[in-house]
C-alpha cells in the first residue's frame, strides 16, 4: 500500500522552479524568479525543500511522479552571519511542524559552518509570522524603517543557536 511521507532534504538545481513557486505562493516579495535563482546559486547549500514522498512507486503527483514540494527555507550568510532570507509552507501543510523543521535543518547547517547567530526580518504586520519565529526562539532587535518595496517596516529578529 502506498503511503505519504515528510522529508527535509538539500535543494537541488531541478528544485528550483518549485521553490520560486512555493515562494511567490505564499510571500509578499518583489523577490522575482532569477533574484531567487541568484540566491540559490549563491547559497545552494544552506536551501533545503520539504516534500511529500510517495512510498509506491506510482506516480502521485502530477508534475513529479513521488514527490512533491510542499515548502523552502532559503538560508543565506550576511555580514557574516546565518541569514533566512526566505521559508514558506504551502497553506494546506503549515500547522504540523514543517516549518519549525525546516528552520531546524538550516540552523544545524549554519552552526556545521561555523555560524552560531541567525538573524531574519519580518514584515510588522505579519503577526503570524512573527508568532512562529518567536516561538523558534528568535528575539526581537530592531525595527528597520521602510524596509520593505511597498515602505512597510521589518522587525529584525535573531537567534543564537
Ligand atoms: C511561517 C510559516 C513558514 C510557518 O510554517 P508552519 O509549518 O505552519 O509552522 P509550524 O507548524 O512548524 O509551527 C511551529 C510553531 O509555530 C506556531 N505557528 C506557526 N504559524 C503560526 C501562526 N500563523 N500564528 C501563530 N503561531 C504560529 C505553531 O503553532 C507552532 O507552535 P508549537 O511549536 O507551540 O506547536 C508558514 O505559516 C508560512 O509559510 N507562512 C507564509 C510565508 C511566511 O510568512 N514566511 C515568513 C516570512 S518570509
Amino acid at each position: 500500500m502506498s503511503e505519504l511521507r515528510l522529508k527535509i532534504r538539500k535543494a537541488i538545481e531541478t528544485d528550483l522552479s518549485d521553490i520560486v513557486n512555493v515562494w511567490k505562493r505564499n510571500i509578499k516579495t518583489i523577490n522575482t524568479a532569477s533574484d531567487i535563482a541568484d540566491l540559490f546559486h549563491s547559497f545552494e547549500k544552506y536551501f533545503f525543500v520539504a516534500v511529500y514522498t510517495d512510498t509506491a512507486d506510482t506516480k502521485r503527483f502530477e508534475d513529479k511522479g513521488k514527490e512533491k514540494v510542499i515548502g523552502f527555507v532559503g538560508g543565506t550568510i550576511r555580514s557574516g552571519q546565518g541569514h533566512i532570507s526566505g521559508i514558506a509552507v504551502d497553506k494546506e501543510y503549515r500547522m504540523k511542524g514543517v516549518g519549525k523543521l525546516l528552520l531546524k535543518v538550516v540552523s544545524a547547517e549554519f552552526l556545521a559552518d561555523g555560524l552560531d547567530i541567525v538573524t531574519l526580518e519580518a514584515r510588522k504586520s505579519d503577526t503570524g509570522a512573527i508568532r512562529f519565529y518567536e516561538k523558534q526562539g528568535y528575539k526581537r532587535l530592531y525595527i528597520a524603517k521602510k524596509y520593505y518595496a511597498d515602505g512597510e517596516d521589518a522587525i529584525v529578529h535573531e537567534k543564537k543557536i
